[in-house]
């Protein structure tokens, strides 16, 4: 018999903590969710991607990434559930929907993945140490209880945010609006700042008519979670994660911005759609020929189509500010022959100082580049977040969901932002009636862009939340510990015999 192994120190020392991740289907909402998996994973614990096959393909670079950089990070593909009604097959990620009545049959399909994640649950070796959920997946509620495991919601917007939703529903504000006019204003509840919405601009993810039964299961689940982690970071609103707190009743983990767990071009490169190699080096090549904080970069997130008659107003908006511009448009929305001619003939106009970009570009690596001085932003949480983390001052254009609100914070609370007057939310395929011209895009662009002393302030505030933003995610700093905070309290309570 071989004489038995002395102990190591690697062998007494417990296992360490596993975090099973559910990300909510949608780019915006897996992004931040994927740079979370990867800070655990970095920090020594283990961390589980669970998702469905087309959404699992689109994160085989970042599972490759994390394999060859040995760290314990995997994707965990979960059958996406078949014949769901009114779901045309092949659909399994909100940026694929093409109909809006297509969009709570693909949140009746992600229900019925509690079954397949419960049965993957009970089937490794040690029951996981948490599981951390986007908020919009409030099913997995049921399947943390049955098998007692803590529960973390993961809210995609800012505790700003979160804490005007959470007001909203504590304090009856969505019955007040409810018999208003358009345009009457209400002021948000609870908050330690003034801030005005009207019924249209009112907080609130999943709660427009028919979504009722989920948004009740995903607010029932917000209530009886553990906590919440939120990507965020104190120094930028510190006030408002106190009072989410408080307000909550839980702690409120702030670990971000996740997006500076990107280190290299690869890590940035993967953590998105797949990206053109070739096309990313012609347009980093483009920016290095430009000076520093010149150019403007125009993206308007995963699922904005614009119809034509506003892309026409932001093209020609580009073109009459005279700034240097790099433009993301996308292909659906180039797709009619008419429209390419028109894109073509602009980008002829414009040649050398604009930059037309198709398809998708690795934002990160976009808004870290010294040449880029200004975002024209749908105030998408993660894309202001990225910007802030930058130093770079935005131009505000909300379009739906949180993003009226993040733009009141952006502009009213922090001043890093001109608002370019978007007063109404739009349905994703329906923009046609949105009541911004290119008049409003040359005004905004030239607040921003053309020096003075209110741009000044803005790009000087701008650039120290980002030097804030790198120290809260170094050692040492909030994020950084509160993370450290996060692992040990479950390294505790976790691993238990499955
Ligand atoms: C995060 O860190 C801050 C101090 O840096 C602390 O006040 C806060 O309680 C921490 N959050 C949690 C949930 O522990």
């Amino acid at each position: 018999m071989a004489p038995a192994e002395e102990p190591t120190a690697a062998t007494l020392a417990p296992p360490p903590p596993h975090f099973v991740i559910v990300p909510l289907v949608a780019q915006g909402h897996t992004i931040p969710m994927v740079d979370l998996a990867r800070l655990l994973a970095e920090r020594g614990a283990r961390a589980s991607l669970v998702t469905t096959p087309v959404n699992s393909a689109r994160l085989r670079g970042v599972a490759d990434q994390a394999a060859r950089a040995k760290l314990a990070l995997e994707v965990v593909e979960l059958p996406f559930p078949a014949g769901v009604d009114g779901l045309p097959p092949g659909i399994e990620n909100v940026d694929q929907v093409t109909d809006n009545n297509h969009f709570i049959p693909l949140f009746n399909a992600l229900q019925r993945l509690a079954g397949p994640l419960e049965a993957y649950l009970r089937g490794l070796a040690a029951r996981p140490s948490c599981i951390v959920a986007d908020w919009c997946n409030g099913w997995t509620a049921g399947v943390a209880r049955s098998l007692g495991i803590p529960r973390l919601f993961f809210h995609g917007p800012s505790c700003f945010y979160s804490l005007c939703d959470l007001n909203s529903v504590d304090h009856g504000l969505h019955e007040q609006t409810a018999a208003a006019s358009d345009q009457e204003k209400f002021v948000v509840p609870g908050m330690p700042v003034h801030v005005e919405v009207t019924k249209a601009t009112a907080p609130g993810f999943l709660n427009s008519p028919g979504w009722e039964a989920l948004w009740v299961e995903c607010v029932e689940a917000m209530r009886t979670a553990d906590g919440a982690v939120v990507n965020t970071f104190l120094d930028l609103e510190d006030q408002f994660v106190a009072c989410y707190e408080a307000a909550l009743g839980k702690p409120v983990w702030t670990l971000g911005p996740f997006c500076l767990a990107n280190k290299d071009a690869e890590a940035m490169a993967s953590r998105g759609n797949k990206t053109d190699a070739v096309q990313q080096s012609a347009v980093t090549a483009w920016l290095d020929t430009k000076d520093t904080d010149s150019v403007v970069y125009v993206s308007f997130g995963s699922l904005v189509r614009k119809l034509p008659k506003l892309l026409f107003e932001v093209g020609h908006g580009l073109e009459d500010s005279g700034k240097p511009f790099l433009w993301v448009v996308k292909e659906p929305e180039v797709a009619a022959p008419e429209v390419r001619e028109w894109l073509e003939a602009l980008e002829a106009r414009t040649a050398g100082r604009g930059l037309v970009v198709r398809g998708w570009v690795p934002q990160l690596a976009m808004l870290s580049h010294r040449a880029v001085g200004g975002f024209v932003t749908h105030c998408g949480w993660n894309s202001l977040l990225e910007s802030i983390a930058h130093g770079v001052p935005v131009v505000t254009w909300p379009h739906f969901a949180d993003q009226f609100l993040n733009e009141r914070l952006v502009v009213d609370v922090l001043g890093v932002g001109v608002a370019i007057g978007a007063t109404a939310p739009v349905m994703i395929f329906d923009d046609e009636n949105m009541p911004v011209g290119r008049e409003d895009v040359v005004r905004a662009v030239a607040a921003l862009m053309d020096g003075g002393a209110e741009a000044d302030e803005r790009r000087r505030k701008a650039k120290e939340y980002g030097e804030k933003a790198h120290r809260a995610m170094e050692k040492g700093g909030s994020s950084y510990e509160n993370l450290t905070q996060l692992i040990e309290s479950f390294r505790q309570r976790g691993g238990k015999e499955g």
